[in-house]
């Protein structure tokens, strides 16, 4: 999301410009106005230096008409929705940037709840107590007078998770399902404890009209999980209605029906659905379009201690793209993703407890490395304020390449942490 029309606007119109597909040249100075005349933008180190510090751009090559489309969905990402739009009656937050601000992690953040035995961390074996579920929504439109909190008394450990990055999403949902299956069979075969595995799910949206990227009915089985810090939703417009409904409150054509709440309202202050399917497709296109920013040369020594510290066998530096993914610049191709979108155990310290399909309460999706250098905090909850710090708390499957990073000479240590800072 763009905050203010200028730093959304400069951006792109220098993507565009470099990729020769907007035709609208504009200098690095006069950046404010994607339409105003000027020079074409030379490779200087002004301009190479803005590029590297580009986020939230379309990837490059896009036409004209994709970009149109990306400024729209952007536009309606960034956009606040009122109680008249029909927010509510519960949410959490009311616009998709106010939680992946810039394309990045946060500020908002979703808080989790599970029942907990009396050692205050294993979950217990009944939750039915949370007759809503584990999201706390605590924000009240539309005459709702009841949050959805932990119910009073009972033992409930609160987790947090921030808005997750979405930069390079396209990359991910174009990834084929049998380049994850190839990687999952081959950590099945490791003897080190590292062995990620699918989270299989079901499409439980209506299905999506607009079949040009949308071919899944509801109910069909059997899908890769790829999005969600626990991989339980297969596709972006799945995760869009579904961020839109359990986020925001707002239905859509995907998702009509208002979650149950404690005040047993079944509609807000707009009758019926409350955004159209349009809404949807243009907030996922949006960001099925948005790049991987770019890296700057990579630092060899680093690239080489990643791979011998057994970062890249869950931080899969490329995976292989389907050849028949419909936007053409994202198919057959290698995404560099540095995930295997694949469920790791990662010990107890990094747990919430709460069990997603087939993601246990301590599994998470590797993170995929993608823009770390724009974020301040790292980890699903931001626990991490520094890149080495995020490294120190891999434990569970991880420890093996904990061990090793710990083992690495000072100045390997170093190398790897500026090549993943670099990403
Ligand atoms: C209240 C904060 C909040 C709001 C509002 C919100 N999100 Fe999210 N988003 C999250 C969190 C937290 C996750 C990880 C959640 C999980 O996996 O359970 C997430 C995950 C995602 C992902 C998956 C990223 C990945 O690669 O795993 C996408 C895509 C996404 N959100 C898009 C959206 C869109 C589109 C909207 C608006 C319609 C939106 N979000 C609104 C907090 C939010
Ligand atoms: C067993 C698989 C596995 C291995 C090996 C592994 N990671 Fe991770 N990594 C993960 C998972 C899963 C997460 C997400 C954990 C979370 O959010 O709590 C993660 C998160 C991260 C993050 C935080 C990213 C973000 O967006 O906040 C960084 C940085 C990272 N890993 C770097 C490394 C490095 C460097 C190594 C090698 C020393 C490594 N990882 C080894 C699975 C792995």
């Amino acid at each position: 999301m763009r905050s203010s029309k200028q730093r959304y606007t400069w951006p792109l119109c220098l993507v565009l410009g470099v990729a020769g597909a907007g035709g609208a040249g504009c200098s690095a100075k006069d950046s404010n106005d994607a339409r105003s005349g000027g020079d074409e933008p030379s490779a200087d180190a002004g301009l190479a230096s803005t590029l590297l510090n580009a986020k939230d751009v379309p990837i490059d090559g896009v036409t004209k008409e994709m970009a149109r489309s990306f400024a729209v969905g952007d536009g309606r990402f960034d956009l606040p929705f009122r109680e008249a739009d029909g927010l509510g009656p519960l949410y959490i937050r009311a616009a998709c940037s106010a939680c992946h601000d810039g394309g990045g992690r946060g500020p908002g953040l979703v808080q989790k709840m599970t029942l907990v035995d009396a050692d205050g961390t294993t979950p217990s074996a009944d939750q039915s107590l949370l007759a809503f579920g584990h999201t706390l929504r605590p924000l009240l439109t539309a005459g709702a007078t009841t949050p959805i909190a932990p119910p009073p008394g009972a033992r409930v450990k609160v987790t947090t998770r921030l808005g997750p990055p979405v930069l390079g999403r396209g990359y991910i949902e174009a990834v084929a399902d049998s380049e994850i299956e190839r990687v999952a069979a081959e950590q099945q075969a490791r003897t080190d404890g590292i062995h990620g595995r699918i989270n299989r799910v079901t499409f439980t949206s209506e299905a999506n009209t607009d079949k040009s990227f949308h071919a899944h009915a509801k109910g069909e089985t059997n899908l890769i999980g790829r999005f969600g810090v626990k991989g339980r939703i297969a596709t972006i417009d799945d995760f869009t209605a579904d961020a839109f409904q359990g986020d925001m409150g707002m239905t859509s054509p995907m998702r009509p029906v208002e979650l149950p709440n404690p005040d047993g309202l079944q509609d807000d202050k707009r009758p019926g659905v409350d955004v159209p399917l349009e809404y949807v497709n243009d907030i996922s296109l949006y960001l099925r379009l948005i790049a991987i920013p770019k890296r700057a040369d990579l630092d060899e020594v680093g690239r080489a201690a990643f791979d011998t510290a057994l970062c890249s066998t869950c931080h899969v530096p490329s995976m292989k793209t389907r050849a028949d993914y419909p936007i053409a610049l994202l198919a057959g191709i290698d995404a560099p993703i540095y995930t295997d979108l694949l469920l790791h155990d990662m010990g107890p310290a990094l747990a919430d407890g709460i069990a997603d399909g087939n993601a246990g309460p301590a599994d998470w999706k590797t993170a995929p490395l993608i823009g770390l250098r724009f974020e301040k905090t790292f980890l699903h909850d931001g626990r991490a304020h520094t890149i080495e710090d995020a490294i120190l708390l891999h434990d569970g499957e991880a420890r093996v390449s904990l061990d090793r990073f710990r083992a690495l000479s000072p100045a390997d240590g170093s190398a790897l942490v500026r090549f993943v800072n670099a990403l």
